[in-house]
């Protein structure tokens, strides 16, 4: 009868006793061979499966030292655990850990107190937020640079984890783009702004330290130093950002995005980026800047990075390609405090936030072939002409009930409710219409300052964009 179950290919190849204790360990766990069955003898189940006594011999034996079964000598082996292979031979079912009782790291703990990034699992649909669109990236071009970069492969030399090519492009990108003054090697390759922001976290976080956060602001940030222990103190904003600057009670490191702030989409002053820098003493308090959409600037000219004005060392800079080209490339970037760099190359090499080679070789030569530049203006021009639909459209037909902050640049904007802070309520509501949208109360850090409703239009064509505004008007 067990013979029945048991299925061996002989052209497979893994052994023919190690598919035999494979799928009687497997019967076994699932319950079928119950405990307390006793199986054939070794000579029997070998004939009726046509295999050599040897085979049978060594699944029972490896079985048993398993757990799986007992035998004594000269006796058929007996199945000793239970169905569904809950019972452990080695102790009872209440010395199992379970998720409750096990014992995490303070690290691990932590993660599981914070919400992100599971709190946000919308649909991808008009007028999500937090994109671009990457219905409009070259992927042909793209392609031919990952062609090549997988054939000139054999010819690179290996080990190196933040690739030179791409490091020098990425320097005189941002030196002339972003305004950022960094030597080539200070730049480290991620696979995303969330690693550069882990990595900050370790290098530079005590646990109880504090950090300053923009409150409302981005949540990914928060997880991260509060993983590394740090207590997040949410500051309120005004109209250029961030209000508080530090004095003597100065954070250990100040989180900001400058060039849009999230989720506002407001855009710090020169005046407020040079009073932070001048408060903020070097080597006690770091600042984090991350740039995450500083490509999209529609009305005015870019305002300098607030790295390439320090003259101290106390930035760390963070950019990612998940905005500027899709999220799928997976790769971000930090550039470190000149201090810093030893430190966080080791850093990363042993969380091995490292990126890959043959991703980092394609993104460089898409760059310095002039791709990047022309994929960022041609997807400049048809974002500010998304915003300015879906501006014009919350005015003309939701004008009553949402009022509109309009960002100089960025990818996504917030309307607030003009009668109501119920922003949460009106986001499910949407969502059942088929309108995904974010509660800026959502991205508070405690007890939430602000409300409204962020609405992405990077991402959408300007006619999903309409008819997104329609489904709204019918909901409000
Ligand atoms: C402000 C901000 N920083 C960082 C990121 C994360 O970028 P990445 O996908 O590279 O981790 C996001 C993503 O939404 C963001 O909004």
């Amino acid at each position: 009868m067990i013979a029945g179950l048991i299925d061996l290919k002989r052209a497979d190849g893994e052994g023919l006793a190690t598919q035999l204790t494979g799928q009687l360990r497997s019967l076994i766990a699932s319950g079928r061979l119950g405990k307390g069955l006793s199986l054939p003898s070794s000579r029997r189940l070998a004939s009726e499966l046509g295999v050599s006594r040897n085979t049978v011999t060594y699944a029972f034996e490896q079985l048993v030292a398993e757990g799986y079964l007992a035998a004594s000598h000269g006796r058929r082996p007996i199945v000793i655990v239970d169905g569904a292979g809950r019972s452990d031979p080695a102790g009872t079912a209440a010395s199992r850990p379970t998720a409750g009782r096990l014992r995490l790291s303070s690290w691990a703990s932590k993660l599981q107190k914070t919400d992100w990034p599971m709190s946000y699992q919308a649909p991808f649909k008009p007028l999500r937020p937090g994109h671009g669109d990457a219905r409009e990236f070259p992927n042909d071009i793209w392609g031919r640079c990952l062609r090549r970069s997988a054939v000139g492969a054999a010819r690179r030399e290996l080990g190196t984890v933040n690739r030179p090519r791409l490091r020098e492009a990425l320097a005189h990108y941002l030196a002339t783009s972003r305004g950022v003054r960094a030597d080539a090697d200070q730049i480290l390759i991620l696979p995303s702004a969330q690693a550069a922001l882990t990595l900050i976290a370790t290098a530079v976080i005590t646990p109880g330290d504090e950090v300053w956060i923009e409150d409302p602001g981005y949540p990914g940030a928060a997880a991260a130093f509060r993983a590394a222990g740090a207590r997040a103190t949410g500051i309120a904003l005004d109209e250029q950002g961030m209000q508080r600057m530090p004095g003597r009670d100065a954070p250990r490191l100040i989180f900001m995005t400058p060039s849009h702030q999230h989720p506002t989409g407001r855009l710090m002053s020169l005046a407020r980026r040079t009073e932070f820098l001048r408060a903020s003493r070097p080597g006690k308090t770091w600042i984090v800047e991350d740039d995450y959409d500083g490509e999209f600037q529609y009305d005015s000219r870019p305002v300098p990075a607030l790295q390439g004005l320090d003259a101290y060392g106390r930035v760390f800079y963070v950019g990612t390609f998940s905005k500027a080209m899709t999220s799928d490339i997976r790769l971000g970037y930090l550039v470190a405090p000149p201090a810093l760099v030893g430190t966080l190359e080791i850093a990363q090499r042993h969380i091995g936030l490292i990126a890959s080679s043959h991703i980092q070789e394609a993104l460089a030569e898409f760059i310095a072939d002039g791709h990047f530049l022309a994929h960022l203006r041609r997807v400049r021009r048809l974002y500010h002409a998304r915003r300015d639909h879906l501006v014009a459209g919350l005015e003309r037909h939701l004008g009553e009930v949402l009022s509109v902050e309009v960002p100089s640049g960025g990818i996504q904007l917030v309307a607030r409710l003009k009668r109501s802070r119920a922003d949460q309520a009106a986001v499910a509501r949407l969502v059942e219409a088929g309108v995904v949208t974010r509660a800026i109360s959502s991205l508070a850090l405690g007890k939430p300052r602000d409300h409204g409703l962020l609405l992405g239009f990077a991402a959408w064509r300007e006619n999903e964009i309409s008819a997104a505004l329609r489904t709204m008007a019918s909901c409000f």
